[in-house]
């Protein structure tokens, strides 16, 4: 198939666009190049791609792919707290319009990278697509919106499908640093401390980036009766796990650790335990990856490629990294990119 992948120069897209190649897929990819440059290591192969923003997409550049995988946004609550109103241009109105476009340009299917926050302070019960949506962010609440507006535009030739994502962890040459294991992991390797923000007690699902590329890939080939304008939650509940448990496994892996458990931070209510059962009975979907191993990994891939202080804290932080780019000149309020052009005027 002819696969376009929103936001393949981002953390999930660069482990993602191998996997759907390895499986025969043609990927062309469509990113402004927020993160192109925050690589750990080796840089990585990207595919063609288009170097515009989201903001800005025609029906021309989506013309000629059979689906559509879209996975760029500002991607986390703290970029959607930093600018709430950027946050709803480009997540939720820009999305919308992308998949507006795709349906117009003939694509048939448009796989979305929605995300269990949705489901907000959600006790501890599992839930399950059908549970309540409680989204507390703009950052969730964006995510709602594509859901409910790209779902009210699926008709025979044109099928979306909803993958809400647990939080990611695992190794990307586009790493980073600000989702849970991977801070802590990076954290104690840097520090010898294993430092949890909150008291621990959040549930906190958790879903290797490699599974969440595996989710994609199933559903780009499952019949239409599978996808069709459904919601799938990815993760395993074996990965259902409180932060302090996850910390816990963080001291496992780095040796002479500590575990610190400071409860300065009660920002985040974000708690919610997941059931996941669904992509495995109808799209045969079952996530591989366990929490203790991903630890075990990114210890490895730290050390050997030379994890920064600074990279920790401002290259491979999202949040940081727009602040350094708008500082620089490089993006205007509206993170539109500056050219020197305009610049001169
Ligand atoms: N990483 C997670 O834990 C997680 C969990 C659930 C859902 N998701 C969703 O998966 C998707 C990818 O997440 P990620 O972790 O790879 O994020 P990321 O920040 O690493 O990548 C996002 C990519 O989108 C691009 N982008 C942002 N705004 C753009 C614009 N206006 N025009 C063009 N490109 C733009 C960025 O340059 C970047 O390459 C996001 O939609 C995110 O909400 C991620």
């Amino acid at each position: 198939m002819r696969v376009l992948v929103t936001g393949h120069q981002g953390y999930l897209g660069t482990v993602m666009v191998p996997v759907l190649r390895a499986a025969g897929h043609e990927v062309v990819g469509l990113d402004s190049g927020f993160f192109a440059e925050c690589v750990l290591g080796q840089a990585p192969e990207d595919p063609p791609g288009l170097a515009v923003d989201l903001r800005d997409v025609t029906v021309e550049q989506l013309a000629g792919f059979d689906v559509v995988i879209h996975l760029a946004a500002l991607s986390n609550d703290p970029l959607g707290a930093l600018a709430p109103q950027i946050t709803y241009d480009i997540n939720h109105h820009a999305s919308v319009r992308l998949a507006r476009l795709a349906k117009a340009a003939g694509v048939r299917r448009f796989l979305y990278a929605s995300t269990c926050s949705v489901y907000g302070a959600a006790g501890d019960g599992l839930v399950t697509e059908d549970a309540p949506l409680r989204p507390l962010t703009p950052y969730a609440v964006s995510k709602v919106r594509v859901e409910d507006d790209v779902a009210a535009i699926a008709d025979s030739g044109f099928s979306p499908v909803f993958l809400r994502n647990a939080t990611a962890f695992g190794f990307s040459p586009r790493l980073r640093a600000d989702i849970v294991l991977n801070n802590l992991v990076g954290y104690a390797v840097l520090t010898g401390e294993v430092k949890v923000l909150s008291d621990g007690t959040p549930w906190r699902p958790l879903v290797h980036a490699h599974d969440i590329a595996q989710a994609f890939a199933t559903c780009l080939t499952a019949p239409t009766a599978a996808i069709h304008c459904r919601a799938y939650n990815v993760g395993a509940e074996t990965n259902n796990r409180t932060v302090a448990e996850i910390a816990r496994a963080v001291v496992d892996v780095v040796p002479g650790s500590k575990l610190v458990i400071t409860g300065e931070s009660g920002g985040d209510p974000r708690s919610y335990r997941v059931d996941f059962s669904a992509a495995r009975r109808e799209l045969g979907f079952e996530a591989q990856w366990r929490i203790p191993d991903g630890a075990a990994e990114l210890y490895t891939e730290y050390l050997t490629r030379g994890l920064t202080t600074d990279g920790f804290f401002a290259t491979f932080t999202r949040l940081a990294q727009l602040k350094a780019l708008k500082a620089a000149g490089v993006l205007d309020d509206e993170l539109r990119r500056i050219t020197i052009g305009a610049r001169d005027e």
